[in-house]
């Protein structure tokens, strides 16, 4: 008997020190189980997303809808592949919506509200006016409160969808979401524009706006990655063409025969309606092309070209043209992008409808 009490004390004492005796599921070891539709993947590619640990989840928990609502996931991925089955440029536009939404009072779905009477929202700020997407939002929205009402919230919504359209070309999730999101009510112009960095940042800038969202220089390089896909309008480049220290001349740091390539398709410095690849002739792979190019000079816009500009990023850029590295550095950012001033518990709400506040 004596023996049989010390084995049990024994047990208890190692199942202390490892997490996975926890039955109810620690939030460091917790297991991601996707229920989506999403196949064994190709066999290559990148890896799934168990190869770490989240750094911080801001107190968010892997399926957190399990029991609330649990075809939430699945219903998430089914309607999002079927939209960037019909829209290939869908997980560009997605992914930006959602780093507009993330720098802007944390990932809480503000961008997705509509300006009311009183307010402009962030939506019609300037540096959001070209962001699409938001249909799709509304369209998971509608079907996942059909089944469970006013449980899943929209800022849950947009990371997962995000997630599922990038990953689609991939057949397998390129990086965890943990979920618990809840909706914030307040979304104002003037912040999109404090708060998300402008394509003519130089270095300084773009480090200082991305740590005071906590994330790190490494973190910068490897999002900026997201440049891979989607493209930009030719306003955004015009000064690097056309004019870059007011005598008519072209950003010395641009690659010349690029810069040749970008005028002929940039002709007007004003045209604020054509669009160039920001990965020329790969816009629409998601991979890590992105950083060949800029090795080469051929980042879109001053903010791509500063990261060659300090040695740190520069080496981690140069680092990120080993695939494997860039697909788990770029998960590893997005879990960190996507856990900025989340609200959790009983904070903010779960909106009804994805651009209105309850
Ligand atoms: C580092 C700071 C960043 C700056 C200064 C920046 C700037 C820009 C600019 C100026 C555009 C073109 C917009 C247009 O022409 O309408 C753009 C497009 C885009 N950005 Fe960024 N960006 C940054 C970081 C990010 C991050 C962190 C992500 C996602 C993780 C991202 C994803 C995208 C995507 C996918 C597009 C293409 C959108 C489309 O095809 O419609 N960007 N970005």
């Amino acid at each position: 008997m004596a023996s049989k009490v010390l084995f049990l004390l024994l047990v208890l004492a190692i199942c202390s020190t490892f997490v996975f005796c926890n039955a109810g599921g620690s939030k460091k070891k917790s297991h991601y189980k996707h229920k989506g539709g999403w196949g064994h993947g190709h066999g290559h590619g990148p890896r799934g997303h168990d190869s770490y640990e989240p750094e911080y989840d801001g107190g968010l928990k892997n399926d957190f809808y399990r029991k609330s609502c649990p075809r939430a996931e699945e219903i998430v991925q089914t309607v999002t592949s079927r939209h960037v089955t019909s829209n290939p440029n869908l997980p560009a536009k997605l992914i930006r919506v959602l780093f507009h939404d993330c720098f802007v009072r944390g990932c809480d779905a503000s961008v997705l509200l509509n300006s009311t009477g009183n307010s402009t929202s962030e939506k019609d700020a300037n540096t959001n006016r070209n962001l699409e997407g938001f249909n799709v939002i509304d369209d998971i929205k509608s079907e996942i409160e059909k089944e469970c009402k006013g449980i899943v919230s929209c800022a849950d919504i947009l990371t997962l969808a995000t997630r599922d359209a990038v990953s689609l070309q991939y057949g397998r999730p390129l990086w965890k979401v943990p979920t618990g999101r809840r909706d914030g009510t307040i979304s104002i112009a003037s912040e999109a524009s404090a708060n998300i960095p402008s394509g003519a940042s130089n270095f300084t800038v773009l480090v200082n706006n991305f740590a005071s969202k906590n994330l790190t220089v490494r973190d910068l390089v490897a999002l900026s990655g997201a440049h891979t896909i989607g493209v930009g309008h030719c306003n955004f480049v015009s000064r690097r063409l056309f004019n870059f220290t007011g005598r008519g001349d072209q950003d010395p740091s641009l690659n010349p025969k690029y810069a040749d390539f970008l005028r002929t398709q940039c002709r007007d410095p004003a045209d604020r309606t054509t669009t160039v690849e920001m990965d020329p002739g790969s816009s629409l792979s998601f991979d890590n092309h992105y950083f060949k190019i800029l090795k080469e000079h051929k980042g879109l816009f001053v903010s791509d070209a500063a990261l060659l500009t300090d040695d740190k990023a520069r080496e981690f850029a140069l680092q990120l043209l080993n695939p494997k590295m860039f697909f788990d550095e770029f998960a590893k950012s997005m879990e960190k992008m996507g856990a900025i001033g989340v609200l959790t518990g009983s904070q903010g709400q779960i909106r009804n409808k994805c651009s209105l506040v309850n």
